[in-house]
């Protein structure tokens, strides 16, 4: 979604500012902007597009001249996209300068108050009206001028603000909306992700909600809403910098696909000590364990589909019964949760707006929230009671895919552990799994190095109009990731149903050639699947197939087979979603399809 960077410093801000926002991109932005303090003014551009196009327009930085600076990506709410909707945002006399992520609640009764007071708007955004406010609590003093708005406006926001008249100074304030700062070799930096940072600095400190800094560029102070100081420990940040970059592949989600063989690997091999599955960072006792009467998922997007996975496999393996929710319908409906629910909250970013809010919910009715996350820091891991981190490393393409891995990895670890503690899974069977476990990363590597065959099928549907996805059970939620990896990055129509469903309503849609893409990994499903093939086929579909090695029979009903290497029942998701990753990709490919950073698609959605 939007992103922030800001600098104060002794080189020059702009290439500074454009370097750590190409750097956001993968965020996924619409308009970008940036304004630096030119020793007499603040001087901005900003326009609709890709930063090409800002790069281009400010000469790659070299016409705004300046150490002190703030840039944006945005990625539109409020108002379209468009050159006067784009960050930053100036105040009436252009002595003040926002940017912002997030949404401003109440900023329509804002907004009328301050037309009320003669203030006059260019843009349709929310961001203007916090300029706005600034300049009418502004005396002379910012901080006093920030924490006054903060008072007033309800929503998320992160901030980087410049006053034209304290040209030695920069701030940045977050209340639900992430940010970080850090020193570097000759200033200061803010941003809204990590990757931003990395070249600049290693050593960062998280802003929590509600909390104000000051930068200079020898120093930054921190201070509460109240104004009162605050002191902050920084935090080192590990990840790899080539980690971040594209290292001669095409794109990143090729890149992070071939990644996923490490992410499996890392996010198992440590918690796996002397045959036995040790989860330190769980936090919970073996009675804990026991006691646990019911676990709620929640999360979004492909988040979700690897809840939905583990739903069959936490109720199988360990007997505990599973809901699933999507965070955005679960933080309204009044769940049913007590003290003996677990609740596993997932997420890539840690920072999905309704993901947090549904943890919150949680932890306010009284559960235990385990986070399953990714980014390290990330406000879903500050806030959970306890996080389980999945090592995939920086995930920079849009639609995840080593994330997701080792989201399931880390689903997988949890369901094993349960279900030995509480005496179902024996150490012999968990043993078993164990080997069959550590045996993913080489398989999925197998898969990987068929992505031809895969590639030349996929050519052969870059222009088909809809495409449909089938399974049973596990094979469901497959399908369900399958057909979103598709949508989301080719813009290709494709829905996923469970293969029983199908006669409810959506075979109606079938016709001669539609690609039914039927996966179909467990053994006990399998006469099932084959039968929901065949109703399609003899409707005119043409059925491709993703099934385990040694299903042959499954040729009878299917144009064209996909086999996976053999795994245990549960883990068939790792394999299985290989193939459909690289079909989605190279259908993006073929259709020209930006595949990192699709249309209206952003890889960390803060707002609801
Ligand atoms: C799809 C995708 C999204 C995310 C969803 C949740 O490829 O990446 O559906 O899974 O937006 O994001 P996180 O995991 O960051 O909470």
């Amino acid at each position: 979604m939007c992103g922030i960077v800001g600098y104060i410093g002794n080189r020059q801000a702009a290439p500074i500012l454009l370097d750590g926002l190409s750097k956001l991109e993968y965020r996924g932005y619409d308009s970008a902007g940036i304004a630096v303090y030119n020793g007499e003014k603040i001087d901005m551009v900003k326009a609709r597009g890709r930063l090409k196009v800002l790069g281009e327009l400010s000469h790659g930085g070299e016409i705004l001249p300046g150490t002190v600076g703030i840039g944006h990506t945005r990625w539109a709410t409020h108002g379209s996209p468009s050159d006067k909707n784009a960050h930053p945002h100036f105040n009436k006399d252009s002595s003040i300068v926002v940017v912002h992520n997030g949404i401003i609640e109440n900023y329509l009764k804002l907004k009328k108050k301050l037309e009320r007071k003669g203030y006059e708007f260019v843009s349709e955004t929310d961001t203007e009206v916090i300029a706005h406010l600034l300049d009418y609590y502004y005396t002379g003093n910012p901080l006093q001028a920030v924490t006054k708005i903060m008072h007033r406006m309800e929503g998320s926001y992160a901030l980087g603000i410049i006053f034209r008249d304290h040209p030695d100074e920069v701030y940045a304030v977050r209340k639900d909306s992430p940010l970080i700062v850090g020193h570097t070799d000759d200033g200061s930096i803010i941003a809204s992700d990590v990757p931003a940072v990395l070249k600049y600095t290693r050593n960062v400190y998280f802003i929590e909600n509600e909390e104000i800094v000051r930068l200079t560029r020898e120093d930054m102070e921190f201070f509460t809403v109240d104004e009162e100081p605050i002191e902050k420990t920084p935090v080192k940040i590990d990840w790899d910098i080539n980690a971040a970059e594209k290292g001669g592949y095409e794109h990143f989600m090729l890149k992070e696909m071939y990644e996923q063989p490490k992410a499996i690997t890392d996010t198992f091999s440590p918690r796996i000590k002397n045959g036995k599955i040790v989860i330190e960072e769980l936090g919970m006792s073996e009675e804990d364990i026991q006691s646990i009467r019911k676990i709620m998922i929640v999360a979004c997007g492909s988040a979700y589909h690897t809840g939905v996975t583990s739903k069959y496999i936490f109720e199988d393996l360990a007997r505990i019964p599973v809901e699933v929710d999507l965070a955005s319908e679960f933080r309204y409906r009044n769940p049913i949760l007590d003290a003996g629910t677990l609740v596993l909250v997932i997420s890539q970013s840690g920072e999905t707006a309704d993901t947090l809010a549904a943890l919150r919910e949680s932890k306010k009715r009284g559960a235990r929230v385990l986070g399953i996350v990714n980014v390290v820091g990330s406000s879903i891991a500050r806030e959970a009671d306890n996080v389980m981190y999945t090592w995939a490393g920086p995930e920079i393409a849009v639609a995840t895919t080593k994330a997701y891995s080792a989201q399931l990895i880390a689903l997988y670890l949890l369901a094993m552990k349960f279900a030995n503690i509480r005496g179902i899974l024996p150490d012999e069977g968990l043993s078993r799994m164990l080997e069959e476990l550590r045996a993913l990363p080489c398989q999925v590597e197998m898969l990987l190095n068929n992505k031809e065959r895969i590639q030349r099928f996929a050519n052969r549907y870059l222009a088909a109009k809809d495409i449909f996805f089938i399974g049973r059970g596990i094979d469901y939620a497959i399908s369900l990731e399958g057909s979103l990896k598709l949508k989301e990055i080719s813009y290709i129509h494709s829905e996923a149903y469970a293969a029983g469903e199908l006669k409810h309503g959506t075979i109606s849609l079938v016709e001669k050639g539609t690609l039914v893409a039927s996966v179909l990994t467990q053994r006990e499903l399998y006469k099932k699947m084959i039968s929901n093939m065949e109703e399609v086929r003899t409707r005119g579909a043409f059925v491709l197939a993703v099934t385990n090695e040694g299903n042959t029979e499954v040729e009878r009903v299917a144009d064209y087979v996909i086999y996976i290497p053999e795994t245990n029942k549960y883990f068939t998701n790792s394999l299985a979603i290989i193939p459909l990753q690289l079909f989605g990709y190279y259908i993006s490919v073929g259709r020209g399809c930006d595949v990192d950073k699709p249309r209206n698609l952003a890889k960390s959605v803060t707002v609801e």
